[in-house]
């Protein structure tokens, strides 16, 4: 079943809080390997989708599957398992923990050991981390304590950590917020290359409309809940209701000039 499903299909997915109907049923897929752009004004209803298909909360309505297998009600350390990386995790791990050792604990939650994480780390977390860690640029990174780091350098080494679990599938919600534009660009480059060294489908969303008209190989448009556009970059982008949506908020550009977006 796995060879040839799409990592990602979504069905008729809804959530509402009381009156507000935060996603409306809203389908699509993700092929294997494919990088998709989730897009839309603030509140559309991005996150809550993410949150959905991670596990985070249980939708009112609609089916995920992974790899053809139903996830709906899987809690997120179940679908993580199940091969879903997500990008968010390392603000909330130690910042006296040193770059190396944050990738050894995903690596050893991967493969499910227990171990005193300070003394007792196995040679293989300490070479598999040294590989992710040479994958995302910060061979160089290895000893330093994470609080050290530079923002960009932090979100390198969230990617390298939502790699340990070797995805089929990254979700990344804003995975550039609160980075400068070069910055944003080069990450999203790092990623676009590792999704396809390694056949990983990527789902992120971004209001850098430059960084999603490089990266995205397709684009899923929402608005108030719903999808109202999907397609190439190319398309979207000419597509009235989205044009409608964006171009009051000059999010949108044409031809090659940026227009500038939130942040
Ligand atoms: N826990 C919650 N309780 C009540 N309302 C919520 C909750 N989470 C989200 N919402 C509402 O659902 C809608 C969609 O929010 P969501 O955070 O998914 O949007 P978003 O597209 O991620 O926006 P942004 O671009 O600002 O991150 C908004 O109207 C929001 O206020
Ligand atoms: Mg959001």
């Amino acid at each position: 079943m796995s060879g040839t499903a799409p990592v990602l299909e979504v069905e008729g997915l809804t959530k509402s809080y009381g009156g507000v109907h935060a996603v409306r049923g809203v389908s699509f897929s993700v092929a294997q390997g494919e990088i998709v752009a989730l897009i839309g004004p603030n509140g559309a209803g991005k996150t809550t989708c993410f949150n959905m298909l991670n596990g985070q909360i249980p939708p009112d309505a609609g089916r995920v599957r992974l790899l053809g297998e139903d996830t709906t009600d899987c809690p997120p350390r179940v679908v993580w398992r199940r091969g879903v990386g997500r990008t968010f995790q390392i603000t909330a791990t130690f910042s006296t923990m040193t770059v190396r050792e944050n990738i050894q604990v995903a690596l050893a939650s991967h493969a499910s050991r227990t171990f005193n994480l300070w003394r007792s780390m196995p040679d293989f977390a300490r070479r598999d981390a040294d590989a992710l860690l040479g994958l995302v640029d910060m061979a160089g990174y290895a000893d330093r304590p994470c609080g050290e780091l530079a923002y960009g350098d932090l979100k390198r080494l969230e990617l390298a950590v939502a790699l340990a679990n070797n995805p089929r599938l990254l979700l990344m919600d804003e995975p550039t917020a609160g980075m400068a534009p070069k910055e944003r660009v080069a990450l999203m480059r790092l990623v676009a290359r590792i999704a396809r060294e390694r056949t990983i489908g990527v789902l992120f969303t971004e209001h850098d409309m430059d960084v999603v008209f490089e990266h995205a190989e397709r684009v899923l448009v929402l608005n108030r809940g719903q999808l109202i556009a999907e397609g190439t970059p190319a398309s979207v982008r000419r597509d009235p209701q989205v044009r409608a949506i964006y171009l009051g908020e000059g999010l949108l550009y044409e031809g090659g000039q940026h227009e500038g977006a939130n942040g």
